[in-house]
């Protein structure tokens, strides 16, 4: 099994992912999100796959496709176990009522399947995610079709639209399901519920970033402790 040091990641991001691997027991069929600290979960669980964990995961995205083979995890769909027993995945920005808001990697919607898919949800992060109230930009996966239509809806609710631009690629980002992302600042967010409930309401929106089905939320700290907190 390759190593791999994903970018951005962190001791503090290293630590939280690899308590949360612990939770992982044979047998289980798991989800397993994207980001720089769930790369650190997927990895844990390969070299426990080396020692003989049997366990069979779902992905979130084309990154933690390509970790999970590298790592040596055998991968299923969710046509095949549409209930997982615990997914696994990141976070953007983590409220004190463990809201969440997630989609930094444009990978929010399968993500947010996978979620609703598990018996248990667990978010890993390092500390600077922890936030007395969400006010981080909330990504939107847009029908390229209907970007107009979804700018003018969210400019109509409060928010302030930008399309998310690629680094290596000249236009757009272009999401794993071949959609646009629209990242929307909102100030602070006083009502995650109702913010969300919006969105969802918003036609041309495949899929908002906002979490609120988050069961426990493992943080990392500098000093190499994990904080667990439960919902
Ligand atoms: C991808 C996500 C990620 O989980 C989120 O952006 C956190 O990433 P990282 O663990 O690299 O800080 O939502 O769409």
């Amino acid at each position: 099994m390759k190593e791999r040091n994903p970018t951005g990641g962190s001791p503090e991001k290293k630590a939280a992912g690899l308590a949360a691997a612990g939770l992982i027991k044979d047998g289980m069929v798991v989800g397993l999100g994207t980001g720089s600290t769930t790369a650190y979960t997927i990895a844990e669980l390969g070299r426990r796959v080396d020692e003989g964990l049997d366990i069979t995961a779902v992905v979130t995205s084309y990154q933690s496709e390509m970790l999970a083979i590298d790592a040596g995890i055998t991968l299923t769909s969710l046509a095949e176990h549409p209930e997982l027993d615990i997914a696994i995945d990141g976070a953007d920005q983590i409220d004190t009522a463990l809201n969440v808001i997630k989609g930094g990697g444009a990978a929010h919607t399968r993500e947010k399947v996978v979620s609703f898919s598990a018996e248990r949800f667990v978010i890993v992060a390092d500390e600077s995610k922890y936030s007395a109230q969400l006010d981080h930009y909330v990504p939107l996966e847009v029908l390229p079709y209907a970007r107009e239509l979804v700018s003018k809806f969210v400019r109509k609710i409060g928010g302030d639209p930008v399309l998310r631009l690629a680094s290596r690629k000249d236009g757009p980002v272009i999401s794993d399901n071949g959609n646009f992302i629209i990242d929307v600042s909102f100030g602070v967010i006083e009502d995650p519920a109702a913010i969300s409930a919006l969105l969802s309401r918003g036609a041309g929106i495949v899929e908002h970033g906002i979490f609120t089905n988050v069961d426990e939320v493992y943080i990392g700290k500098m000093d190499g402790s994990v904080e667990i907190l439960r919902s």
